[in-house]
């Protein structure tokens, strides 16, 4: 990856870390569920995104403000959310990971029409499964405006949680940022970002702020849900000397194991549960950072909260399995799905609304750079038509030279390895790397009509979306 991050605000951040401290208990706009109608305005607004000493940076956010507001609910509680739209362009809002009724998955001329400026839409659903899933706006091209700030977390409870001492909520999110400390807009839609790596921010940011602090007492037990909404970015976040437990990825529990030495790498959309021993003493400090490039340091856990105890003997007992079906062996049903384009491997051709047109063509008259099985855009067809309970396989096939963060809609899956046995744990977002190929299996057990998307939000707007069919 090409990473030109933050050499200016990585020093900053060691240095105004104390004064940037804030406890982090919990989020600071906790609403409790279930929350009677909620309404979530997606308005302009204005987040402290870089230090306290820089400017306030404009952004679009639910409630002004980014992130916005956490909604946290109960597993098998309705939530019930009224969308306001009050920007100048139309939008929805999807339920990243959430196994939801078909109506209420937000995605524009596919389950819903846009909802326009000034109108509103309501969602209403069930919470399936606990977990840390998201919430983001669906219009075609939906990058410009996730960038500019609107998305949020939905936080589904366990019916008896872990036992931990502190619950937090880790959301990493990647701004470009001008001089000026404002968004660089004038870069916004731009081809060669689409054609390569996606949108890269330069600043990073933990819950909208430039630095955050979890204040913990030696011994104590951790969850952090952490969260990407990067639009582009693959993060690698290290943890130094906590090494956590993964005990859930993108909401679904995975047997609880050690993160280990490596980083924990995070595409676009995707959530990793961990659990961790604050083990030290007063004063100690745990700083979690971003080791892409020269180490950025985003997050730090304090021993600083009181006197401690014994941190505890057990290790973290598994999360209860959410009720959803796997295939009991690889599925014998595979579809193919091809992803073609993008920079250095450009598409020759490609069909784009009923007709085969030329990649030159495609770049210039539609913005399209990438193909899904030599489709640039959203096909008429679905990828796949299945009944109910059926169980698919789709091997995801990456003819290009950049990695894709695959999302699937209103399903999780398994991902197989190269003898057809399936990883431990469920994803909803699974990153392809580049001339490499990975097969995923489902139950297709949801009705409707789902989308099957890369994350990098630029690809998706650039060409690379599909959708499949649960009859
Ligand atoms: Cu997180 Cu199709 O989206
Ligand atoms: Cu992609």
């Amino acid at each position: 990856m090409s990473i030109d991050f933050l050499s200016r605000r990585s020093f900053v951040a060691g240095t105004t870390a104390g004064a940037a401290a804030l406890t982090l208990g919990l989020p600071r706009r906790l609403l409790a569920a279930p929350p009677g109608p909620l309404v979530l305005e997606a308005r302009p607004g204005t987040a402290q995104l870089l230090t306290t000493e820089e400017p306030a940076t404009a952004i679009w956010g639910y409630q002004g403000g980014a992130p916005g507001p956490l909604i946290r609910a109960r597993q098998g509680d309705e939530v019930a959310v009224t969308l306001t739209n009050r920007l100048e362009v139309p939008t929805t809002i999807h339920w990243h990971g959430i196994r939801i009724e078909n109506a209420m998955d937000g995605v524009a001329h596919l389950t819903q029409a846009p909802v326009q400026p000034g109108e509103r839409f309501d969602y209403r659903f069930t919470v399936p499964d606990a977990g840390t899933f998201w919430y983001h706006p669906h219009v075609h091209g939906s990058g410009p405006q996730v960038d500019r700030g609107l998305s949020g977390l939905l936080i589904v409870d366990e019916a008896t949680p872990p036992d931990v001492d502190h619950d937090v909520v880790l959301q990493f999110d990647d701004w470009r940022i001008g001089q000026d400390g404002q968004i660089d807009t004038a870069s916004i839609g731009n081809l060669h970002d689409a054609a390569h790596a996606g949108r890269l921010g330069n600043v990073l940011t933990v819950n909208g702020k430039d630095f955050e602090t979890v204040a913990a007492k030696a011994g104590d037990r951790v969850r952090l849900r952490v969260v990407s909404s990067c639009n582009a970015r693959i993060l690698q976040l290290g943890f130094g000397d906590l090494d956590p437990w993964i005990v859930a990825l993108d909401g679904q529990p995975v047997a609880p194991h050690r993160l280990g030495a490596g980083p924990l790498i995070l595409g676009p959309a995707q959530r990793v549960d961990l659990i961790a021993d604050v083990v030290g003493e007063p004063g100690g400090r745990f700083p979690i950072a971003e080791v892409s490039g020269e180490p950025f340091e985003a997050t730090a856990i304090v021993l600083d909260a009181g006197e401690g105890s014994a941190p505890r003997a057990d290790p973290p007992p598994a999360l209860s399995a959410n009720p959803v079906s796997v295939p009991s062996a690889k599925p014998e049903r595979t579809v193919d799905l091809v992803m073609s384009g993008g920079a250095m491997a450009f598409l020759q051709e490609a069909r784009f609304e009923g007709e085969v047109l030329d990649g030159r063509t495609l770049a210039t008259e539609h913005g399209l750079v990438w193909a899904l099985n030599g489709v640039a855009g959203m096909p008429e067809k679905p990828l796949f038509s299945a009944r109910i309970g059926e169980p698919v396989a789709v091997r995801m096939v990456n003819d290009t030279l950049f990695p894709h963060s695959m999302h699937v809609h209103g399903h999780h899956f398994v991902i197989y390895d190269d003898a057809g046995a399936p990883l431990p744990g469920l994803r909803d977002t699974v990153t392809v790397d580049p001339r490499a190929e990975t097969t995923i299996g489902l139950i297709a057990d949801n009705p409707g009509k789902w989308m099957i998307h890369c994350h990098m939000l630029e690809h998706q707007a650039a060409g690379m979306e599909t959708w499949f069919e649960v009859l």
